[in-house]
């Protein structure tokens, strides 16, 4: 037995099997292909959004989104230290200066009344993370963002399929981005999504994602961040099996619950679940590093997400620590999560927990 935090989901393998058919027939393997454009319409539609560039991944889709809203080298943006390290690093490879405000400690998102105090005229953006796909307080930033004139952006890299008031999470902000990794919810293997709020950023981005180019003309600086017709394929696959998919995460995710919820605590949800993660709060870090060895010599390997809070990195240089993104980062633990995990399986891990 072997259990990991996540396992990719693989779709039929005939049904792949047919779309590279397709793309023996087209020959069009990569450059906005036809399925790359059938997937982004449908991603869409299944999501009820309009303007989704398809792109390699949630990473360059951070570093497009800081380009299209024209942030420069040298500006602020106001971010949580309370994410995955692509958050923060996409800000400094940028020569973005990451100014971190610290999280809500029941929702883990960025607790927006500390933001106020933290803006100064160098401060261009904010860059919220909806964390284990727990929407924001949107509407709150909205209101910080319009009176600051400040540009909202959403690393939604988990909040597929999450809504806020019957709306789709990815329709607040300017700019929303997704990341389809393997490991996520939806994926194409590698991959992710830049969410616009407004069409011509659609247009302008999908220039800079294929070198600047416009008509065969070099219009803009750029870079090559498309996505392959065969990445394209595997996504079109898995949006046919999302409603298996959610299903059965959702029995896993309630088994757990059922069993585990008057021992640890968790995360306060502020949108609907999407069941992509099962983060358990222990009561301090050596206790969970503890259960963490005992697991781990079982062949079970849950993950510290997200560990280290990322004010700490060495690179970022921040002059004040976050203390409530410190303590959290320091006892939460993602148990495995994926399609076809057993109860038996799970029963395993709960009873470790539990032991
Ligand atoms: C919050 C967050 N942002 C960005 C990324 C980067 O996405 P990708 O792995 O597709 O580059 C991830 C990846 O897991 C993530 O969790």
């Amino acid at each position: 037995m072997y259990i990991n935090v996540n396992k990719p989901y693989l779709p039929n393998k005939n049904k792949y099997y047919k779309y590279l058919d397709k793309i023996w027939d087209s020959n069009y393997l990569t450059n906005f292909g036809p399925l790359s454009q059938e997937l982004e319409h449908r991603l869409c539609k299944y999501l009820n959004i309009n303007n989704l560039l398809f792109v390699s991944n949630g990473t360059l889709a951070l570093q497009i989104a800081y380009k299209i809203l024209g942030l420069r080298a040298g500006d602020s943006v106001i971010t949580t230290p309370f994410s995955f390290v692509a958050t923060t690093s996409t800000l400094i490879w940028e020569k973005l200066n990451p100014i971190f405000c610290d999280i809500n400690s029941e929702t883990f998102c960025i607790d927006t009344n500390k933001i106020k105090n933290l803006i100064t005229p160098q401060v261009r953006a904010i860059l919220p993370v909806h964390v284990f796909g727990n929407a924001c307080d949107v509407e709150k930033l909205e209101q910080i963002a319009k009176e600051n004139n400040l540009k909202l952006i959403y690393d939604a890299a988990h909040a597929f399929g999450v809504k806020y008031k019957n709306k789709s999470i990815f329709e607040y902000g300017d700019i929303s981005t997704i990341s389809f990794h393997a490991t996520k919810l939806f994926h194409t293997i590698e991959g992710g999504g830049i969410i616009f709020r407004d069409k011509n950023m659609y247009d302008e981005a999908k220039a800079i994602i294929n070198f600047g180019l416009k008509n065969g003309d070099v219009e803009s600086l750029g870079i090559n961040a498309k996505n392959s017709e065969f990445n394209a394929a595997m996504g079109l696959c898995v949006l046919d099996d999302m409603e298996f998919i959610m299903q059965d995460r959702e029995e896993v995710w309630e088994y757990y619950y059922k069993h585990l919820k008057n021992y640890f605590s968790f995360q306060k949800l502020t949108s609907n679940n999407n069941f992509h993660y099962f983060p358990v709060l222990f009561d301090n870090e050596e206790n969970m590093m503890k259960k963490v060895a005992i697991l781990n010599q079982n062949n079970i390997f849950p993950r510290r997400y997200f560990y280290p809070s990322l004010d700490t990195l060495d690179y970022c240089k921040a002059k004040k620590y976050c203390p409530i993104s410190f303590n959290i980062a320091s006892r939460i633990l993602c148990l495995p999560i994926y399609v076809g995990l057993s109860r038996k399986e799970q029963n395993e891990v709960i009873k470790i927990l539990l032991d």
